[in-house]
């Protein structure tokens, strides 16, 4: 009723609204604060990674000219440790369930252990270099996993999932099995590398703090840094309208910030912290590494009988968490006999954090990289292979799935490159004197959805106001809840503001999981659709309008006007009927949370992901010729910036696959390259033509009210596996140990 026609602003490739305000640098970012007073605090990390301070003498710092504060675990103050509430909409969660300073342990090297305050950057940095601090080391420190393999430990539930499933009897199938691939995977820890580093501004004003920090989750921050305080939750707003990169990095809440926004409530000052990109490595998260043992059985078909996905993923020594290596595999195919179990295994790093396709990017990469090894030993097409498995109902539950149209990713995106030409003999194909290859694998992604509210209000001039505490993490928010409302309002584009990134608005659940579109954009159409629907009653009731007395049925909101559906000329400007009215504004509220269809259907976003490589047999140099994928993750609101979406992930996965990878010193345990020119990243030299193909297939199920599911994560899935499988194409060598190195290719070509 009264939803408008003719050309809408959802599904139209529109330039992100907030680009002018990023390009001309009016876009305030959580640095971009400096409030009045503002002292500048830098932060000190452990030498050792293992062991206690046992020394701390700040005279020198003291003495510093303009030093406000040096705090280390002798005067730091108190804080509490926080519980984690994993609810992405009312709960609370540090990355690190570990208050910094509350003592003189040493768990990893960078740990925090001193934060010095100074009245200018400068002088904050000199003196943190006359701090002494002199730590002792404890025998024992690891930050490789197969050295800590022996510490590995169980935990029953991760993400609200158990973490050990089985179905049926795989020892039994693969003891039976024709044809069977068992093979470990390893992946290393891996950095969010955001541009925008880590850090905060905290201000009080009485008893009330505002913080500034680049985060993914406003409420969640609010919520997570009251608790560690001891303070309501309605005393800490936290603000943050525009983010450099998150990619779960930012999802979480960051200790270092409470510290900052305790010695501010000491001080009587604002405090502004801002990490080195040195120190955004220990501090801001990561991915763990992970040891995967996957086996697969499978009759001479290729019909899979078993499976068996047991993942070790590194965590740190002060809290728990772990890499979800076989949650998709549950999933993905059709198979009797499934079983998987994760394992968390302590070093001596910082607490990793989810890091975009948490669990679902190192899993897909050991069993799409199985996958392949079991079509090469069958002589089966790895297509195929994926076909005769295909599920067509959700594994294991046997439920319908909301939608799904993988078969249909896996035929565009082998059509895009070329995959009949693909000769499976590796080392047949080359081009001048590199060999070259093709490989594929299957992404999948869950879909989450979580509550969230939204405000709408109509103003007396016919422009519109609409917000909800969400984020846009660079994915387009804004732009996306500008073109909902905008639709949903009857307004045009440019009269419709969206607001976001403050936990004083409307609540929203945490912007990660490629949740947002599907949670927060039903709520602001709900929110819009109730405003409309009060501005359609008040025209039509009110016999001054030229709509009086008409049926509210046949009545729309189109372009700022109210009319008549069947005759447009009969209507009036939206801002008319609120003048007349003497309304300053029309407000409403709209709230989602998900519904049935998370008992009746398996809800999943769906991508077949292919790459062509060129490898170098003398420098063991790969270079990727071309990528082609196809992804069904139903209605694309925006195809501009939903393709940003899958390239960035895409992007992430041709860095975790041939480039990225932290390193730590043996003995030290330090980060060795814990910087951008050490920590490689890809640049647009590493970077094909990259081959992008949306369905954009309405999933009315999962998204009764859009169609649409989410896009942020998945472009990272399978694309690993399907650049690691075309290096197996091009050379017969299967590296099962990411990155894919020259060294690593070297040794085995030779
Ligand atoms: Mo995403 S790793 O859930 O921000």
């Amino acid at each position: 009723m009264n939803v408008p026609t003719g050309p809408l602003y959802v599904g139209q490739a529109l330039s992100r609204v907030d680009a002018g305000r990023k390009v001309t640098g009016a876009a305030d970012y959580a640095h971009d604060r400096l409030p009045e007073g503002v002292g500048h605090a830098v932060l000190v990390g452990s030498p050792v990674a293992k062991g206690r301070i046992v020394v701390v003498d700040a005279a020198a710092a003291e003495s510093v000219p303009g030093v406000l504060a040096v705090v280390t675990h002798e005067n730091a103050p108190r804080l509490n440790k926080v519980e984690r509430v994993m609810d992405l909409f009312a709960g609370q969660s540090p990355q690190e369930n570990f208050p910094p300073l509350q003592g003189p342990e040493v768990h990893y090297a960078g740990q925090v252990v001193a934060m010095v305050v100074a009245e200018t950057v400068e002088a904050a940095r000199f003196a943190a270099s006359r701090l002494r601090i002199e730590a002792e080391t404890d025998p024992g420190a690891a930050t490789d996993l197969d050295t800590a393999l022996p510490r590995a430990y169980d935990v029953p539930q991760f993400f609200g999932q158990d973490t050990r499933t089985r179905q049926g009897d795989p020892e039994a199938a693969l003891a039976s099995a024709l044809v069977v691939v068992r093979q470990t995977y390893t992946t290393p820890i891996e950095h969010h590398a955001a541009m925008e580093l880590h850090g905060a501004v905290a201000a009080w004003e009485g008893g009330e703090l505002t913080l500034y920090e680049p985060t993914q989750w406003v409420g969640g921050a609010s919520r997570t840094v009251a608790a560690a305080l001891g303070v309501p939750a309605e005393s800490v707003r936290v603000v943050n309208r525009f983010l450099g990169g998150g990619f779960g990095g930012k999802g979480m809440a960051k200790m270092h910030s409470v510290v900052a926004a305790a010695v501010a409530r000491e001080l009587g000052r604002p405090v502004k912290l801002t990490l080195t990109r040195e120190q955004v490595f220990p501090l801001g998260g990561s991915r763990p590494a992970t040891r995967q043992e996957v086996a697969l059985g499978a009759e001479r078909d290729g019909r899979l009988i078993a499976i068996e996905h047991e993942s070790w993923s590194t965590t740190s020594e002060v809290d728990t968490y772990l890499e979800t290596c076989g949650f998709a595999t549950r999933e993905l195919y059709a198979c009797p006999n499934v079983t998987t179990a994760h394992h968390a295994v302590p070093v001596n790093t910082g607490t990793p954090c989810p890091m975009r396709a948490p669990g679902e990017a190192p899993g897909s990469f050991a069993l799409e990289s199985a996958l392949d090894e079991l079509a090469h030993g069958l002589g089966l097409d790895p297509v195929e292979l994926r076909l005769r498995n295909y599920a067509d109902l959700e594994p294991g539950h046997g439920r319908p799935w909301s939608d799904k149209n993988l078969k249909e990713c896996y035929a565009r995106a082998a059509q895009a490159i070329g995959w009949a030409k693909r000769d499976p003999c590796p080392r047949a194909q080359r081009k001048g004197r590199k060999l070259v290859g093709l490989g594929m694998a299957t992404a999948i992604y869950p879909v989450f959805q979580v509550a969230a509210e939204a405000r709408a209000r109509l103003l007396a001039d016919g422009t519109a106001v609409v917000s909800s505490a969400t984020a846009d993490i660079g994915t387009g928010t804004y732009t996306i809840m500008t073109q909902i409302a905008a639709d949903r309002l009857g307004l045009l584009l440019d009269a419709v503001r969206f607001e976001l990134g403050d936990s004083d608005l409307p609540r929203a659940p945490a912007a990660v999981g490629a949740l947002t579109a599907n949670s927060v954009g039903p709520a602001v159409a709900s929110a819009c659709d109730a405003v409309r629907r009060r501005l359609v009653r008040l025209a039509v009731g009110d016999g001054a309008s030229p709509l009086a007395n008409w049926p509210e049925e046949r009545v729309v909101v189109a372009a700022g006007r109210v009319q008549a559906t069947d005759d447009p000329a009969r209507g009036e400007a939206v801002s008319a009927v609120l003048r007349r009215h003497g309304l300053a504004h029309l407000e409403e509220e709209g709230r989602f949370a998900p519904g049935g269809w998370w008992q009746t259907h398996g809800l999943q976003t769906w991508g077949a992901q292919f790459a062509e490589v060129a490898v170098d047999e003398d420098t063991g140099e790969v270079r990727l010729r071309r990528v082609a994928s196809a992804f069904d993750f139903g209605r694309v609101l925006n195809p501009k910036t939903a393709r940003n979406q899958l390239v960035g992930g895409i992007l992430f996965g041709i860095g975790m696959a041939l480039l990225e990878e932290a390193s730590f010193d043996p003995q030290s345990h330090r980060p060795l390259n814990a910087g951008l020119g050490g920590y490689l990243v890809p640049v647009q030299a590493d970077v094909p033509e990259v081959e992008v193909i949306m369905l954009d297939k309405p999933d009315w199920v999962a998204s009764p009210s859009l169609g649409a599911k989410g896009v942020g994560e998945i472009g990272n899935v399978g694309i690993a596996a399907a650049i690691a499988n075309a290096v197996f194409n091009a050379t017969g060598v299967r590296v099962r140990d990411l990155p894919i190195t020259p060294e690593k290719l070297l040794t085995g070509l030779l």
